[in-house]
């Protein structure tokens, strides 16, 4: 692929401020991570509803979902996955940009990655969200029958089983859906946007 040249950078007329004072609340990114069968997926959008319900206007990126549209020619090697989150992260300040809450559902097991994309946006636009686990939970939910495929061999590179995971070391919100319920866990990060003036 040919990098392109002569590209010129055009500030807007309108600011990320403007919108956001349209839209009267901060904008920001909820990056879930955790294993597949976590409750990534069920539990950001739980959220979705519950901010969309208090007046926020969110848009929600899932794993599953953009891997058929805008990632569709990525797969899961180390670099394709490094790939995957690198996009997803321009996509969210964009989204951020534009004045909304990002919720975002991806594995991103790479804690580097999910530094850059940390490093994207300004530092309080970036909120981790560690949907935590066991392996082993994970494991007996196994809604789409993807860690049985793993245990024998069907897939292989699968996240937790034969590819790596690394676990966040100060994210913002731990949520750990071994404990809690839905109701309590889309509570504890409502509460955590209030006390942190996001909302
Ligand atoms: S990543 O690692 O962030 O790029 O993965 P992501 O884009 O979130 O996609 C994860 C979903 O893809 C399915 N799947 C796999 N996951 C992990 N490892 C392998 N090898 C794999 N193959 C397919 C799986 O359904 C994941 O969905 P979730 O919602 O996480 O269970």
């Amino acid at each position: 692929m040919t990098k392109a040249t002569n590209l010129v950078w055009h500030e807007s007329e309108v600011s990320k401020q403007d919108r956001r004072e349209l839209k009267q609340h901060k904008s920001a990114v909820l990056w879930f991570t955790g294993l597949s069968g976590s409750g990534k997926s069920t539990l950001s959008s739980a959220l979705e509803k519950e901010l969309y319900i208090n007046g926020v206007h969110t848009y929600r990126l899932d794993g599953d979902n953009i891997r058929h549209g805008l990632n569709k020619d990525l797969g899961f090697s180390p670099e394709d996955r490094t790939e995957n989150i690198r996009r997803i992260g321009e996509v969210s300040k964009l989204m951020v940009d534009a004045g909304l809450f990002v919720l975002t559902a991806f594995i991103s097991p790479y804690r580097n990655d999910r530094a850059l994309v940390r490093e994207l946006v300004e530092t309080e636009e970036f909120i981790e969200i560690y949907v935590k686990a066991s392996l082993e939970t994970c494991e007996k939910r196994d809604p789409k029958g993807l860690y049985r495929k793993a245990r024998t061999g069907e897939i292989k590179g699968f996240t937790g089983v034969d590819a790596p995971y690394d676990a966040p070391l100060q994210p913002e919100v731990t949520i750990d859906t071994d404990v809690l319920s839905i109701e309590e866990s889309v509570e504890t990060i409502v509460d955590y946007l209030k006390q942190n003036d996001y909302l």
